[in-house]
C-alpha cells in the first residue's frame, strides 16, 4: 500500500453524492422519489422505434464517426438554425458526444489549463465543480440570490468576479436547479462582458425546450460578438424524455470544435450508435410536438407548485427546467443551526413519504443553499397527485 490514498486529490472533495443517499432512502421508506431530474415516462413511440429500427438494420451497431453520423449532425444544425436562425456547418461546427456531459466534460478540459479561473453560476450541475477540478482549473462561483419570488443574477457580481485569469463562462439557462431563465438584458450584459474581456462562454442548454409561461429559450450565442467564442451545449435527454440514451452535442465555431474534439476523442471517442439515428428523427419532430412537450411539464410544475404551497413551503418561482426550489423555513423547520435543507431532506420520507434533494450540495457557500430543497415534478400526473396528499401530512402538523 502506497502513503497516498487512491483517489486523485483533485477529485477528494467529491465523496459519493446525496443522490444515492436519497435514493436509498426512497426504497427504504416506499416513498415517491422526487430527488433526481428523470422522467418516469419514455419519449415519443415514433422514437423509440426509430432507435429500434436502427438496432435491427444494422446501423450505428460498431462505432459510428468520431463527430457524430452525418444526419444528427445536420438534424442539429437544422434544428439550431430553425429555432434561433444560427446557421451551423454540419461538417465542421457540429460534434456529437454522451450527453451533455460529455460535451461538458470535453468543453472545460479542450480549453482549460492549470491555473485559469472558470465562472460558473452558483447553485450549479454537479458534474462542473469536477470537471473544472479535473481541468486543474479553478471554479469561481457566482451565487443566484433569491430576488423576490426567484433566483436572479446581479451582473454587477459577475463584473467583479472577472479576473486576469478568467478564461471561461459556463453558463446555464434554462437553470438547474433554480428554474430561473436568463432574460434577454441579461444574457446582452454577459456578452458584453465575454467581448469585453476576451472571455470564452460554454453554454448548457440541455433545457432549452422547457421554458415557460409563453417564454422562449435565447442562446448565448446569438448575441453580438458571441457565435465565434461560445461552445453550445444540448442534448436529448430532456427534450425527448429519453435521458438514458445519452446523445448530446456541441456547436462552436471550427476553432472551438476542433478544442473540444481532441479532448472528447480520448474520453469516449463515440457512442450511442443506433440512437443518433434516433435523435436525428427526433430533432426534425413538427413544432407541434416541441410545444406539447413544454405544455405538460408546464401544468407538470403547477400541479407541485401549488402542493408545495398548500403543504406550507415557499415556493420559489420556475420559468423552466423539471425542477423547482422550495424555501423550508415557513415550514417551521429552521432547526438549531439555521434552516438545514440536508437534514429536512432526511427527515422528509419518514415524515411524508416523499424525496427532494437539499440544495446546497449544489453550492460552494453551502450556507446560501442550506433554506432550500429541490423538487423534480417531470413525473406521471398520478404520482405528483400523490406526492401532493402525502405532502400535506406536513401542513397538518
Ligand atoms: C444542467 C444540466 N446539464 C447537463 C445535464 C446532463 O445531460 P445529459 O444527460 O445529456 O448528459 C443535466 C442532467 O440532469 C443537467 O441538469
Amino acid at each position: 500500500m502506497t502513503a497516498r490514498p487512491p483517489l486523485n486529490r483533485s477529485l477528494a472533495e467529491f465523496g459519493t453524492t446525496i443522490f444515492a443517499e436519497m435514493s436509498q432512502l426512497a426504497v427504504e421508506t416506499g416513498s415517491i422519489n422526487l430527488g433526481q431530474g428523470f422522467p418516469d415516462t419514455d419519449g415519443p413511440a415514433s422514437i423509440l422505434e426509430a432507435a429500434q429500427r436502427a438496432i435491427a438494420q444494422g446501423r450505428g451497431n460498431q462505432y459510428p464517426p468520431g463527430p457524430g453520423i452525418p444526419e444528427l449532425r445536420r438534424a442539429v444544425a437544422e434544428h439550431r438554425a430553425r429555432n434561433y436562425g444560427l446557421d451551423y456547418d454540419p461538417d465542421r461546427e457540429v460534434l456529437v458526444t454522451a450527453g451533455a456531459t460529455e460535451a461538458i466534460a470535453a468543453a472545460l478540459f479542450g480549453l482549460l489549463e492549470p491555473g485559469d479561473e472558470v465562472i460558473a453560476l452558483e447553485p450549479y450541475y454537479d458534474s462542473y465543480a469536477a470537471c473544472i477540478a479535473m481541468a486543474g482549473a479553478r471554479r469561481v462561483p457566482v451565487t443566484l440570490r433569491p430576488d423576490g419570488d426567484r433566483f436572479g443574477l446581479d451582473l454587477d457580481e459577475l463584473r467583479a468576479a472577472v479576473t486576469d485569469r478568467t478564461r471561461l463562462i459556463l453558463l446555464n439557462t434554462p437553470h438547474n436547479p433554480t428554474g430561473t431563465v436568463l432574460g434577454r438584458e441579461q444574457l446582452a450584459a454577459i456578452a458584453e462582458l465575454c467581448v469585453e474581456r476576451d472571455l470564452y462562454a460554454v453554454t448548457d442548454e440541455v433545457y432549452e425546450h422547457l421554458v415557460f409561461d409563453g417564454g422562449a429559450h435565447l442562446p448565448l450565442a446569438t448575441f453580438p460578438g458571441m457565435r465565434e467564442r461560445t461552445v453550445s451545449i444540448s442534448s436529448a435527454g430532456k427534450t425527448f424524455s429519453v435521458t438514458g440514451w445519452k446523445v448530446g452535442w456541441v456547436c462552436a465555431s471550427p476553432e472551438l470544435t476542433s478544442a473540444v474534439r481532441a479532448a472528447k476523442q480520448f474520453l469516449t471517442y463515440v457512442s450511442s450508435g443506433p440512437f443518433q439515428y434516433a435523435v436525428a428523427e427526433a430533432l426534425a419532430l413538427p413544432p407541434e410536438y416541441f410545444a406539447s412537450f413544454t405544455a405538460d411539464l408546464q401544468a407538470k410544475r403547477d400541479l407541485l407548485g401549488a402542493a408545495l404551497a398548500d403543504a406550507g413551503f415557499g415556493v420559489m418561482r420556475t420559468q423552466g427546467t423539471y425542477f423547482i426550489t422550495a424555501d423550508i423555513r415557513p415550514l417551521g423547520f429552521t432547526g438549531q443551526q439555521g434552516a438545514d435543507g440536508a437534514a429536512f431532506c432526511r427527515a422528509l420520507p419518514h415524515r411524508a413519504g416523499v424525496v427532494a434533494i437539499p440544495s446546497q450540495v449544489f453550492y460552494d457557500h453551502r450556507e446560501q443553499g442550506a433554506p432550500y430543497v429541490r423538487f423534480a415534478f417531470c413525473k406521471r400526473p398520478e404520482v405528483l397527485t400523490d406526492a401532493a396528499s402525502r405532502l400535506k401530512a406536513l401542513a397538518a402538523r
